[in-house]
């Protein structure tokens, strides 16, 4: 949403269904270029109109012999103008150019790390020969078709990565240069920015706030505009970011949904004071969330009952400011995980995404990943304490209590274990290091033996990981000594048995159990 009238979007990036079609972005952002996403279907029209310098075809789930994979127009071929295709956008490179170059998977997707083989190309200029890249498809590409050079390839030269057709401007990569994982430091898409599209820089950092705050404003007009504030990251920062530029026209509140962690309307309180933002504290739909939440096991359930009386309290804070406009806190993730970031599949139902309550709404942190708004909150001078803090989701522990009914007391056991892990951590000194941490309890009855007797109980799984925007994680793994220290504190709750550690990447596990 923050597209500045007066630049010109370098590159246009059409999305063609990937999780990681953000990402693209977010890393054009990180090396300064401006871009732009849309769908296939209006990508055509723009290109004529705006120039860009360059198009980049997202991945997708889809595969090119599906009757209803995304139609790109063939037509953005013949107007000279760079494109790189990204795994899904590879395969479609190659499809049209060859009915038989691709080969449909038999089953199932193909995701994880590759060793790649790189050769001499400009999109790999000031690469190493070979380095560790991330894939995650299902078809491939089997051969390269009439005009195309491989220029990358894996597991000996065997597979296919990468392919260009300098003439035409085309080049392909099967792997995914926009994620961590692919260890470039972002070189493949600044060489595509610079080196074949010859893309100017004309991002930068310190014109984002005033962006954020300029387009508000307009956006708001005269209108009165409600926040809810969590105490986290974003929603903290962008009310700090606001409250200067909108005054009295900012509403903020907190939400207590029986669901926070230890002491965290007290910790809410401080900071925002600290930050000057006038916040409302609603306590009484606590039992509310709790009674309601309690319905269900299922995961999909809980978060759509949650966002129900989340939706509720908001319309009611809306009547009584005499609201127009609500502003969420809503990051890039959130929208391309619940389905609503472009052509991206839903994963999980966001508690804030699409509440269609009868005000417009303004999500200014839309195009943005978790490290990118810590930046912004360091550049507007917040509390590193604040800055530091690590994520929390907001069902928050409803979304903790894993394969039985959530009760108060059940909810109890996981805020305490959440606030006696967070301090073994901090004592180790490794909470900073570690992105989240995720305590929840799972409500599968195991035998134990505490004393001289049988118990019957629970278990907790406590879940550490490391990642840069949540897309993609890794485990962060702890010493024997720190699992040693949290599972003897664990399991001196009589209803706790075992203690579990989890440190599945994502894909194929989320950040959050549920
Ligand atoms: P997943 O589990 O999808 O989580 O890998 C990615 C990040 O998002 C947080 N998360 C949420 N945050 N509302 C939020 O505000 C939600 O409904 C929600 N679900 C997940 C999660 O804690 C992690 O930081």
């Amino acid at each position: 949403m923050l597209d500045n009238k007066n630049k010109k979007t370098q590159i246009l990036i059409i999305d063609l269904g990937s999780q990681y079609t953000q990402i693209i972005r977010r890393s054009l952002r990180y090396l300064s270029f401006h871009s732009t996403i849309l769908s296939p279907q209006k990508s055509l029209e723009w290109i004529k109109k705006n120039k860009p310098k360059g198009v980049i075809l997202s991945g997708g789930s889809a595969s090119v012999y599906n009757r209803n994979a995304p139609e790109i127009p063939k037509e953005i071929l013949d107007l000279n103008i760079p494109i790189l295709g990204i795994c899904y956008g590879m395969q479609w490179l190659a499809y049209i150019n060859d009915k038989n170059s691709v080969h449909k998977a038999k089953e199932g997707k193909s995701y994880g790390p590759v060793k790649i083989t790189l050769e001499k190309s400009k999109l790999f200029e000031k690469l190493p020969k070979k380095i560790n890249a991330w894939s995650s498809h299902g078809d491939s590409v089997r051969r390269a078709s009439a005009g195309f050079r491989v220029i990358a390839t894996s597991r000996n030269g065997q597979v296919i990565e990468a392919m260009e057709a300098i003439y035409r401007r085309l080049y392909t990569v099967q792997f995914h240069p926009e994620v961590e994982q692919t260890e470039d430091e972002n070189i493949i898409l600044n060489n595509f920015a610079v080196k074949i599209c010859n893309c100017k820089q004309d991002y930068f950092k310190k014109d984002v706030i005033a962006e954020i705050q300029n387009k508000t404003r307009e956006l708001l007009g005269n209108g009165v505009a409600i926040i809810g504030v969590s105490g986290g990251v974003d929603s903290t920062t962008l009310a700090t970011i606001l409250a200067p530029v909108l005054g009295k026209q900012l509403k903020a509140f907190l939400i207590d949904t029986g669901g926070m962690r230890k002491d965290e309307i007290e910790k809410v309180k401080e900071i925002a004071q600290k930050a000057k933002i006038n916040l409302k504290i609603i306590t009484e739909y606590k039992h509310k969330f709790v009674k309601k939440i309690s319905m269900t096991i299922d995961a999909e359930e809980k978060r759509m009952f949650f966002r129900e009386i989340y939706g509720e309290v908001f319309r009611e804070v809306a009547k009584s400011y005499n609201a127009t406009h609500m502003i969420q806190g809503t990051l890039a993730t959130d929208l391309i995980e619940s389905g609503s970031g472009g052509e991206s599949m839903l994963i999980k139902t966001h508690h804030n995404v699409n509440l269609n309550l009868d005000l417009k709404e303004i999500m200014p942190l839309s195009d943005f990943f978790k490290f990118e708004v810590r930046e912004m909150a360091r550049l507007f001078g917040l509390d590193e304490l604040l800055i530091n803090r690590q994520p929390f989701p907001g069902p928050g522990l409803f979304l903790r209590v894993v394969g039985v009914p959530v009760t108060s007391e059940l909810l109890e056991i996981v805020r305490e274990a959440d606030d006696e892990v967070k301090k073994i951590l901090e004592k180790h000194k490794i909470y900073d290091k570690i992105s989240q941490t995720i305590v929840a309890l799972l409500g599968v009855n195991t035998v134990g033996v505490k004393g001289d007797g049988r118990v019957y109980g629970y278990s907790l799984v406590v879940r550490t990981v490391e990642t840069v925007d949540f897309m993609t994680i890794k485990g962060f793994y702890l010493q024997k000594e720190v699992c040693e220290e949290i599972t003897s504190t664990l399991v001196k709750h009589p209803k706790i048995v075992r203690v579990f550690f989890d440190w599945t990447s994502k894909p194929p596990a989320t950040t959050e159990f549920e």
